[in-house]
Order: structure tokens, then C-alpha cells, then sequence
């Protein structure tokens, strides 16, 4: 099998690599100087394996590529990911991940190469704020994204057109309609909407996973827009408190890199029914921040967790998977509890800074 991943050099993809069985395997990546640093060295890959620094959105990478290279999968991980980052740049957010994914298919239709299967890590960004129950008559509703305003005057549980809340549904692709509250999540549905066309009407298969909150050892400690478990434990290791947003009340699901890749090795070796699948990946475990932070904070024997009025424009109140799609389909189970995880990332970043240090 010759398999094409994007963006493979990153968090997701190099712990990929050691769990995927491919005969030949082109990594393309750039080498990003905000995830990699400013003097990044190419990845060492398996014999036979092969390495192109490149952007995804350069046509001659591609062309040059798919002249000696046919790939029957392509995993398409390479992406800006930025929440609040993209909505100050939203024009490189929607260069990398809107036009860099219609640049790699404009090759793969130059070169007459139709690939069977096409897999995508999408975000659970793209369901926003997500769908609610109203708490006074039980039914479901889409919550509208939140104002300034209301996160100045603390009012943190979104609401739906009337100012009813409720209590927060989990992302399920079969009920919950995306509908993205920043740039970062609408480049994402983007994607998600230009595979499924291109992939229906060329007749690949596609499989989009809808990641919640990735985390493990190796994800960049000195990326400032980092996943905020790996900027949590560089604060718990260097004795500073952990600042928890929006009163500590937002819930998320940290879903561990190694659980991640098992769902896309599967998603790898099992088609899609009917040409093509979307499903959630969480944990199983969804929290509070706070809860999550200070069974880091404990672990790390550092100075605890700060609640605090502060937010984020652009975040989310709420969000988590039901992993049932992903279950059904290609047997999905989350293996790495969050108190495993934690220890075995905050010993990771402990051997990065004895490194560093
Ligand atoms: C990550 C990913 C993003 C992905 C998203 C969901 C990266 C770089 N980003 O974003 O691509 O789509 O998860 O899978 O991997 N907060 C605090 N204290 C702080 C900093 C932040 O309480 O000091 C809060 C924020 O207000 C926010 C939450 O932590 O509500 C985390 O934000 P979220 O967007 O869920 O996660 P990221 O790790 O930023």
C-alpha cells in the first residue's frame, strides 16, 4: 500500500507513523517554524520511506511528487490550528487548510491519480457552541455563539435566540449540525465539504474524524498557540499557576494521541460503508477544565490552579464526543485514561526541559 500523509512531521502524525504497516510512505510537510522551530531537521523515517519538505499549498510540490508517486490513501493532517490565532489570521488559516487542500486535489486531478481512500482529521470546532437541552422543556437546541458582552458581564453558558440555556448535548455527526463560532473551525467544515464533493464525484472514499481536544507527550512545548494540556503542564513544571478561564466551568475531552491514531489505523484499514464515514473521537471521559487541571497540577506537584473572569474570544463553553459512530463502525474504544495520560505527558515535558535545560 503507497500511503501520503500531510503535515506528517507533526504531533499526530509521527506518533501515526509508528502504529501504520505501509510498504512506501511519502511524508509532506513544512516543517512549520512555530511547531518545529526555527532550525527544524528533517524526521528519520523507516527504510524506504521518504521525507518531502513542502507546503501544501505549493502546486510544484505536488506535481513534482505525483509524477514518480501514486497513493492509494492519502491522511490529510497537515493544517493551521490556531483557534484564537485564526481569527487575527484568517487568511493564512484559510490559505493552508481551504486552499492547501484544493491545491493537493487539483495535482491529484492533473497527474490522473484518484486515490481509494482519502482520510481527514477535522475538529470537533466545527459543531461552535453545539447543541443544547433547554432546561425547562427538555428539548434540543443550537446555542448561538457568544457575545463579548455577555463573557464581560460573565455570563458563560451559551444560549439559544430567546437567552434560554440549558445543559450542553455531546457531538455526535449523525444529530448535531456543525456550525462553526470561529475561523479556525469554518476553514475546517471547508475541508470537510470540498473532500466530500471531490471524493463523490472522482469516487474515493473518504473518512473525516472529528478530533476533540488531542493530547499527549510530543506536542510542541514552545508553540505559544499550543494544545493547552501541553501549556498547562510547561506552567505546573515551571512552578506558575494554571489560569483557568471562564470560572473553570469549560468542558472539554481530552482525547490521548495514541487513541487518535488507533481510530485512524482503523479508519485506515477498514472503508467506509457506502464511500464514506463521519465519526467523533473523544475520550469517553469529558470535565471541567478545572477538574482536568488540577489532576495535572497534583501529578505535577506544582503550585495548583487560579480560577479566573478571563476569556478567549472565540472559544467554546462546552464540548465532548459520544464516540458511539466511531464504535459501531470500526470498533473504536478509547484505552489511555486521562490520569495515565497526564503522568506520561508531564514525564515527557520533565525529560524535554532536563534536555533543554
Ligand atoms: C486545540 C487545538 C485545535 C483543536 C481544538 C479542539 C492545537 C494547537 N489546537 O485547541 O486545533 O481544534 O483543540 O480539538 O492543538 N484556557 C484556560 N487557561 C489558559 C488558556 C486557555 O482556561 O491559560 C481555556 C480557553 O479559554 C479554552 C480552553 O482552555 O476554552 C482550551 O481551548 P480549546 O480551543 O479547547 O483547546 P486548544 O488546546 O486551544
Amino acid at each position: 500500500m503507497d500511503v501520503l500523509i500531510t503535515g506528517g512531521a507533526g504531533f499526530i502524525g509521527t506518533r501515526l507513523m509508528e502504529r501504520l504497516s505501509a510498504e512506501h510512505v511519502v511524508v509532506v510537510d513544512s516543517l512549520h517554524p512555530q511547531v518545529h522551530g526555527p532550525d527544524a531537521k528533517d524526521p528519520d523515517l523507516r527504510d524506504g520511506w521518504e521525507f518531502v519538505r513542502g507546503n501544501v499549498t505549493d502546486p510544484d510540490v505536488w506535481d513534482e511528487l505525483f509524477a514518480r508517486f501514486s497513493p492509494q490513501v492519502v491522511i490529510h493532517l497537515a493544517a493551521e490550528t490556531g483557534t484564537g490565532q485564526s481569527l487575527l489570521q484568517a487568511s493564512r488559516h484559510t490559505d493552508v487548510n481551504v486552499n492547501g487542500t484544493a491545491v493537493l486535489l487539483d495535482a491529484l486531478a492533473r497527474a490522473g491519480i484518484v486515490p481509494r481512500s482519502l482520510i481527514l482529521t477535522s475538529s470537533r470546532a466545527v459543531y461552535g457552541e453545539g447543541a443544547w437541552k433547554d432546561a425547562r422543556t427538555g428539548e434540543m437546541f443550537y446555542a448561538e455563539p457568544r457575545l463579548p458582552a455577555n463573557l464581560e458581564s460573565r455570563v458563560w453558558d451559551p444560549t439559544d435566540r430567546s437567552g434560554h440555556s440549558g445543559t450542553p448535548l455531546p457531538h455526535n455527526a449523525a444529530f448535531v449540525v456543525p456550525r462553526p463560532s470561529n475561523v479556525y473551525a469554518a476553514t475546517k467544515l471547508a475541508q470537510e465539504h470540498i473532500l466530500r464533493s471531490w471524493c463523490s464525484a472522482f469516487g474515493s472514499n473518504l473518512s473525516i474524524l472529528r478530533l476533540q481536544n488531542v493530547y499527549g507527550a510530543g506536542q510542541a512545548l514552545g508553540n505559544p498557540y499550543t494544545g493547552v494540556l501541553t501549556f498547562f503542564a510547561t506552567r505546573a513544571l515551571g512552578g506558575e499557576p494554571i489560569e483557568l478561564f471562564e470560572g473553570g466551568g469549560i468542558v472539554r475531552d481530552f482525547v490521548h494521541v495514541s487513541d487518535v491514531v488507533e481510530a485512524l489505523v482503523a479508519a485506515v484499514n477498514k472503508e467506509p460503508e457506502g464511500g464514506y464515514r463521519v465519526v467523533d473521537i473523544g475520550s469517553g471521559e469529558p470535565g471541567t477544565l478545572q477538574n482536568f487541571a488540577e489532576t495535572l497540577a497534583t501529578e505535577a506537584g506544582s503550585s495548583g490552579t487560579v480560577v479566573t473572569d478571563k476569556f478567549r474570544p472565540g472559544d467554546v463553553r462546552a464540548a465532548f464526543a459520544d464516540n458511539s459512530l466511531a464504535r459501531d463502525d470500526f470498533g473504536y474504544e478509547p484505552r489511555v485514561s486521562f490520569a495515565h495520560g497526564v503522568r506520561e505527558l508531564l514525564s515527557w515535558a520533565r525529560g524535554q526541559s532536563d534536555r533543554s535545560a
